[in-house]
């Protein structure tokens, strides 16, 4: 049955009930009765930075203690807190206000970092050419509408500078176009081409970590000033490189992740027809 895509405004009031609800609960979803351990949610935090920063030392050609990077969907400042202990400046963007507050006070102790409410959908407001890096994990797989998700890569390659990397990472195992509340839309390489055919930029990696059970995929992109990029996502080989493995191995917090990852391998969706 055709499922209406969610509107901004739809989206926007379920994050901030999440976070009314709980404040760092829907922030890597939490087993029922469960509550963060602070010193372990920091700790999840440090080690997914350290899967971007890995990327970011092979493809980047700026030093992160010289760079800018920018989040979208930043939450509750999980990643900004250890970036803006690597990066120069480090801005988050969120669509809830209630989320942003809350990284705000998470994140106090930290001088250089911005943050911006956005419209759920745009960069508008940031300049072309102005960041170093951009960064969104764990948001795009609870965006409901494909063109929404496009937009939002679109984007991140205009607020970088020429050779700035943008590195996005989502969930690659759903299956319906459109999706509903948290769940996001279906995102393969299929429409990835098409939405980004006019884009300028080369693709650095499609990766998958073997041991992750909820396929997430990792795609890092850099932008290229000029020439059209000639390869497809359709066509780019995909390698196995960590992003989920470990890191909530020896978190004693219940995450919903832990259940998943006692769950057998699910079906990767990105290259399908
Ligand atoms: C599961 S949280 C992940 C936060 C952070 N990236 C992390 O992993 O710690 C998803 C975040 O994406 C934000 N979000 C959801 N849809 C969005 C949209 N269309 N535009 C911007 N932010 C969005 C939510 O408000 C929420 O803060």
């Amino acid at each position: 049955m055709f499922r209406k895509k969610d509107s901004v405004e739809k989206m926007r009031d379920l994050w901030n009930s999440y976070n009314k609800k709980s404040k760092f609960g829907f922030i890597s979803f939490l087993q029922s009765g469960q509550k963060w351990d602070g010193a372990e949610f920091h700790i999840v935090g440090v080690r997914f930075v350290d899967r971007m920063m890995e990327r970011f030392a092979e493809y980047g050609v700026v030093e992160p203690s010289y760079a800018s990077i920018l989040e979208i969907g930043c939450g509750v400042g999980r990643f900004l807190k250890p970036l803006a202990c690597r990066f120069q400046n480090v801005c988050g963007v969120d669509i809830s206000q209630n989320m942003l507050e809350t990284a705000r006070d998470y994140c106090s102790c930290l001088p250089n970092i911005t943050f911006k409410l956005n419209d759920g959908k745009s960069l508008t407001g940031i300049n072309d050419n102005s960041y170093d890096y951009c960064v969104s994990a764990g948001v795009f797989q609870h965006i409901t509408d494909i063109n929404v998700i496009i937009s939002y890569i679109k984007e991140g390659l205009r607020i970088i500078k020429p050779q700035g990397l943008m590195l996005f990472q989502f969930v690659g195992n759903y299956t319906e176009e459109v999706g509903h509340d948290a769940v996001g839309a279906k995102i393969t390489a299929d429409l990835l081409d098409k939405g980004l055919i006019d884009s300028s930029f080369i693709i650095r990696e499609v990766s998958v970590d073997p041991e992750d059970k909820l396929r997430c995929v990792v795609i890092v992109i850099q932008k290229i000033v000029g020439d059209k990029k000639t390869e497809t996502f359709k066509n780019h080989k995909m390698i196995e490189r960590r992003w989920l493995s470990k890191v909530y191995d020896d978190i004693k917090t219940k995450t919903h992740m832990h259940s998943i990852q006692i769950q057998p391998q699910s079906r990767l969706t990105f290259y399908d027809e």
